[in-house]
């Protein structure tokens, strides 16, 4: 007899707090996979697998040569970022555990097939079509509504999503979009030309709904307002909570059916949608897993429940109950973008130096880096947390933003290179 262990895959990508969160949901030891895990191992974890959470056949190899090793399987598994979806599917399926469904996994992962089948389920979307090579999207464009957006298929954190102004735009953004997928093939064994157009929605807002999904019923944990760069680009630059459309019963009606229309029965789903001036409701995608961008941290400072271990709980259990919580005041996140060049030094504020607001800073570069043009989430050099417990909300927030800016100008020494 085996003993069991609960598996997080993907606490490398900022989510250390699932270990904490998932040790309160069960009583299973709780392992983490690291490529060459056992040097230098993170303690927090109880066991720690050696092995790539991110690639399916080598993340399902290292759990069953840890099982010849240790005598150990996993109980549950539990994906907490985009690219350990799919591996963690590979390994519920070989130890017959809790997980989304194939449906789920199909319609999810995917951006075209996301649209159609949310199109067909009832949601509105922007208009979309799919697409391989340049001449392809030459014939489609002749009919299609301009301003546009192409982006990959199978992408995240706005890379590759190129905004086209008219048709005679259309050459470069394909370009870009080579350019940005030309190593999807060898990285992470998906398609390297699978792209899709879409009208471009002019947003009033942009927000996402973390919804709870269970065996036995969903619900909205949060509406989170968004603030992007401006265009040519969309990098999300700050998230806050609770958002002014927290009390939109179409949007979270939207976020439920969204949820159902894609089978989504386990975890946290981040589902994201777009607002125009005329109030029309866009769903933009949805994504089965826990929100990135600290949202998580956010969430719990203001509502003091931990959206991480619901997550958990979601797969280990058919039923969760949700703590009663009230959300007060404004949580924050404004993500740092220095001036390009190269960083010659970070200077960090102590803790004391800090606006008594901000309550955690997280940096993702260091000393000698370069800073490079802000294209997709990969160019930001980390991002700061605020809380203010007495914040009226009158409008999208804006002070956590500049506050953000003053922080990266003072951090971040940069000479011109
Ligand atoms: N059809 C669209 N109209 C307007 N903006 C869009 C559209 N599609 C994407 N965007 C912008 O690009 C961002 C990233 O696109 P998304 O489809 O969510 O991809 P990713 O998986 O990279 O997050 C969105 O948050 C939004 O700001
Ligand atoms: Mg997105």
């Amino acid at each position: 007899m085996y003993s069991k262990y609960c598996l997080l895959l993907g606490t490398e990508k900022n989510r250390f707090r699932a270990l904490v969160a998932t040790a309160r949901a069960t009583n299973m030891k709780i392992a983490i996979m690291a490529p060459s895990g056992y040097v230098n191992g993170n303690r927090y974890a109880d066991l720690v697998i050696d092995g790539n959470p991110e690639n399916i056949e080598q993340a399902l190899a290292a759990v069953q040569t840890f099982a010849e090793r240790e005598g150990m399987q996993p109980g549950a598994v539990v994906p907490l970022t985009e690219m350990t979806i799919a591996p963690g599917a590979r390994i519920a399926q070989y130890y017959n555990l809790n997980y989304l469904s194939e449906k789920a996994l199909t319609l999810t992962r995917n951006k075209f097939e996301m649209r159609k089948a949310a199109h067909a389920g009832g949601l509105n979307v922007p208009k979309f079509a799919r697409f391989n090579h340049l001449e392809q999207l030459a014939t489609l464009a002749e009919d299609f509504p301009f301003p546009a957006v192409v982006k990959p298929t199978n992408a995240g954190g706005s890379e590759g999503v190129t905004y086209v102004a008219s048709k005679d735009d259309l050459a470069s953004a394909f370009a870009n979009l080579r350019r940005v997928t030309e190593n999807y093939g060898s990285e992470f064994g998906m398609a390297d030309n699978d792209y899709q157009i879409e009208q471009f929605v002019d947003a009033r807002i942009e927000l996402s709904v973390e919804v709870l999904n269970t065996k036995t019923g969903r619900r909205v944990l949060a509406v989170t307002d968004k603030e992007l760069t401006p265009l040519p680009h969309f990098v999300e630059i700050g998230h806050s909570l609770p958002s002014i459309e927290s009390d939109n019963e179409a949007l979270k009606q939207a976020a439920l059916k969204a949820c159902e229309v894609l089978d989504v029965e386990h975890g946290i789903a981040h589902v994201e949608f777009m607002i125009d001036h005329s109030g029309k409701i866009y769903l933009l995608e949805l994504n089965a897993r826990t929100p990135g961008g600290g949202i998580p941290e956010i969430f719990e400072k203001i509502a003091g429940v931990n959206m991480l271990e619901l997550h958990s709980r979601s797969y280990l259990y058919d039923e969760v109950k949700v703590p009663a919580y009230h959300m007060s005041g404004l949580a924050a996140i404004g993500f740092m973008k220095a001036k390009q060049g190269t960083i010659e030094r970070i200077k960090l504020p102590a803790q004391h130096e800090l606006p008594k607001e901000a309550f955690g800073l997280q940096l993702w570069t260091s000393e000698g880096a370069r800073v490079n043009p802000l294209y997709s989430n990969a160019e930001l050099e980390g991002y700061v947390e605020f809380f203010w417990p007495d914040y009226e909300l009158n409008g999208k927030p804006k002070e956590y933003l500049m506050l953000t800016q003053q922080l990266t100008e003072q951090i971040f020494e940069v000479v011109e290179s």
